[in-house]
């Protein structure tokens, strides 16, 4: 694709990454996804802001075909969907400089063996006179790595914010214009990358209130010319309290851990509580992931194999200890033939999550009459405790 004009002197580039179906080789991206770079230029100086993966480095340097001179390419975040055509544009360009944090040239010359003196690194709160046009640089640790820094463009009011409020979504639309597409592709990202940094997250959307901000761009998914849109959905993300809803993730090998979801699920509605169900044989984890990020209570469904857990449901608990969703309480309900540990092995796997764990449901074989009535008591405490919230 071809530079895309923001406005004068500012321009997209970057890559649509359309079939791309896979991040990190563990997140799925149902609407593949996009590598935004931007080109601002000042009187005096010109500004590569990010690059794009390391796959789609020709497609960058064919948008730089004609482009005489780059000072500076500012390197948010080392990640290589980002920085992946950083040694490729200061080869192109000898006389440009990368500029970033002080941990994060450090990543780039691991990853890209970058010389040294090909680095201009920035304080927090440090400013780049373009001429008629000055970047201010703000270090957000954590959005999404520890070196990651976000850029202000100060005379235009935009806002680079790499990662920070990106969706993994390809769309020609070079400004958000489907929000209700775009809220869910955001609210996937938020769950799937930003979750586990919540606290820091509120803490940047704070230092960030001040600023007059026009336009957030990116370096995934659509620029928004509306920044109140992102900037609020991420407000109740991190900061709004857990809602009245029950994640149930589950597997079942022969319909009696299935029989204990489905009773659990009767109980909990019959109490006016909202329950999403997660079969984990099927599950697009990114949908998991989602409704976690509003979830009060999880209880994971899982058959005794062997032993343990099914390790499915293994996998759903190291999910959710690894993107620490805001959920207060969680449980364990599942069926066994002869016995049964799985109780210590799924808790174990939840040593991030601050959450108090209700009394787990175990039983043989299908659900009876005990169990049922152990299942109703965990409805009735679930219900009571999102009450309290
Ligand atoms: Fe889009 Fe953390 O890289």
């Amino acid at each position: 694709m071809k530079p895309r004009q923001i406005k004068e002197g500012i321009f997209w580039l970057g890559s649509l990454d359309w079939d791309r179906r896979l991040f990190d080789a563990l997140i799925p991206l149902p609407d593949g996804t996009t590598y935004n770079a931007y080109l601002v230029q000042g009187e005096d100086k010109t500004v590569l802001l990010d690059t794009v993966d390391i796959p789609k480095v020709p497609e960058i340097l064919e948008q730089l075909q004609g482009v005489e001179k780059i000072d500076f390419v500012v390197s948010h975040h080392a990640e290589p969907d980002h920085s992946g055509a950083v040694p490729t544009v200061l080869e192109k360009y000898p006389e440009a400089r990368a500029v970033c944090t002080e941990k994060c040239k450090a990543m780039l010359m691991d990853r890209f063996e970058i010389s040294g003196d090909r680095f201009l690194t920035v304080a927090d709160g440090e400013t780049l006179d373009l001429g008629g046009r000055t970047l201010e640089f703000l270090h957000m640790p954590w959005v999404h790595w520890p070196e990651t820094m976000v850029t202000y463009l100060k005379e235009d009011k935009i806002l680079f914010s790499c990662d920070l409020f990106g969706s993994h979504i390809a769309s020609t639309d070079l400004f958000v214009r489907d929000k209700a597409r775009v809220f869910e592709a955001a609210k996937r990202y938020y769950a799937e990358i930003m979750m586990p940094f919540a606290k820091l997250i509120a803490k940047h959307l704070e230092r960030l209130a001040p600023y007059d901000i026009q336009l957030i761009a990116a370096s995934h998914g659509s620029l928004y010319d509306d920044p109140a849109f992102i900037m609020d959905a991420y407000g109740e993300w991190v900061l709004g309290k857990p809602q009245n809803l029950v994640v149930i993730p589950y597997v079942s090998m022969h319909g009696s851990t299935r029989m204990m979801v489905d009773f659990l699920t009767d109980e909990l509605v019959q109490r006016d509580v909202g329950v999403m169900r997660f079969d984990l044989t099927e599950v697009d984890i990114g949908k998991l992931a989602m409704a976690l990020v509003d979830a009060a209570t999880i209880v994971i469904a899982t058959p005794t194999v062997l032993t343990g857990p099914h390790p499915k449901a293994l996998y759903a608990a190291a999910l959710a200890n690894l993107i620490r969703p805001k959920a207060r309480f969680a449980s364990i309900i599942g069926s066994y033939g002869w016995g049964t540990k799985v109780v210590d092995q799924i808790a174990a796997a939840l040593p991030n999550l601050k959450i108090e764990i209700l009394p787990p449901v175990l039983g043989k074989g299908i659900p009876k009459k005990e169990e049922k009535a152990a299942l109703s008591e965990m409805a009735d405490q679930i219900a009571q405790r999102h009450r309290q919230l």
